[in-house]
């Protein structure tokens, strides 16, 4: 497996890989690789022939006081795991590489950013559309595949690539959880043990609304609470519990009737690090069974 740190040696491999008759494949990522990238790779390498891992820590999709800086870099081991999972090539840039001097273009998002994270990281989605419409063009025609554990990022991503008519098929893989359903993420380094037993509390959360949903409880304001509980009793602060449309990623409100498929999204403060979480309810498994 090769590492490559220059856009153009990206494009020229992705090129020569589509001229012998390989299907390309990416999966974009900012390192700190977990299993969770591990599967996204997997199934890369289910339908496609090169499938190329890009380690990128975005500056653009941070904001000022987010954790950019510390965001944890591991280069050696992100390439370990990549190739074991069955990369052929990692895209490792530089800033400058994929922001060059002087650079001022950025990608514009609508509602599908608006809400949830789109509401609390101002710029965010702008950002991590901007570099992965990079990454796209650089690939060139692909397969390309994000996790469902950011459901709101796989959503604008969609949107932008269908909205740019970029050659690019996108693919939603599910969220990988620890066996006790709390799901992995590269930000779970930053918990200290007490903070990681605590943010148990989100899978138990959303495992009560997906209960209570299972049961035929369709208001809004009653799923809400009922996923905000425990969270709510472990959170340094809660951004959002919601209940959205799982395509437009627009939420409803508490005294709303929810259709048969919704997606329930939170985001949190704990120990140091922010979490998200999401099940779609009606579509996804709980991450627990609860009585
Ligand atoms: O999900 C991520 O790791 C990032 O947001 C992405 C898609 C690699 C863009 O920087």
């Amino acid at each position: 497996m090769d590492t490559v740190h220059d856009p153009a040696d990206l494009r020229r491999a992705c090129d020569a890989a589509r001229a012998r008759g390989a299907r390309v494949g990416l999966v974009p990522t900012m390192g700190a690789l977990h299993e969770g990238h591990a599967t996204l790779v997997r199934a890369a390498a289910e339908r496609a022939d090169f499938v190329v891992v890009t380690v990128f820590v975005n500056p653009t999709q941070f904001g000022p006081n987010e954790d950019f800086a510390r965001y944890p870099r591991t280069l050696d081991a992100d390439r370990a795991l990549a190739k074991e999972a069955g990369a052929a090539l990692v895209f490792a840039p530089e800033g400058r590489a994929m922001y060059p001097e002087g650079d001022e273009t950025r990608v514009h998002v609508g509602e599908t950013a608006a809400a949830l994270c789109g509401a609390h990281r101002p710029g965010h989605f702008e950002g991590v559309t901007t570099v992965v419409a990079k990454f796209f063009a650089l690939a060139g025609p692909c397969v390309a595949l994000f996790g469902r554990k950011d459901y709101q990022q796989l959503k604008v991503i969609e949107r932008m690539t269908r909205d740019l008519l970029l050659p690019v098929e996108i693919v939603g893989v599910p969220t990988v959880r620890e066996p006790d359903g709390l799901a992995l993420s590269s930000r779970n380094r930053y918990l200290s043990a007490a903070a990681r037993q605590s943010a148990l509390a989100i899978p138990t959360g959303l495992s009560r609304a997906s209960a209570l949903f299972a049961k035929g409880e369709r208001n809004a304001g009653a799923l809400r609470a009922a996923c905000r509980e425990p969270i709510a009793a472990v959170a340094d602060s809660i951004d959002y519990v919601e209940l959205a449309d799982p395509d437009r990623v627009t939420p409803f409100p508490d005294d709303a009737r929810v259709p048969d498929r919704t997606l329930l999204a939170v985001a949190l403060r704990l120990g140091g690090a922010r979490l998200i979480d999401n099940v779609v309810l009606g579509e996804d498994r709980a991450p627990l069974e609860v009585p």
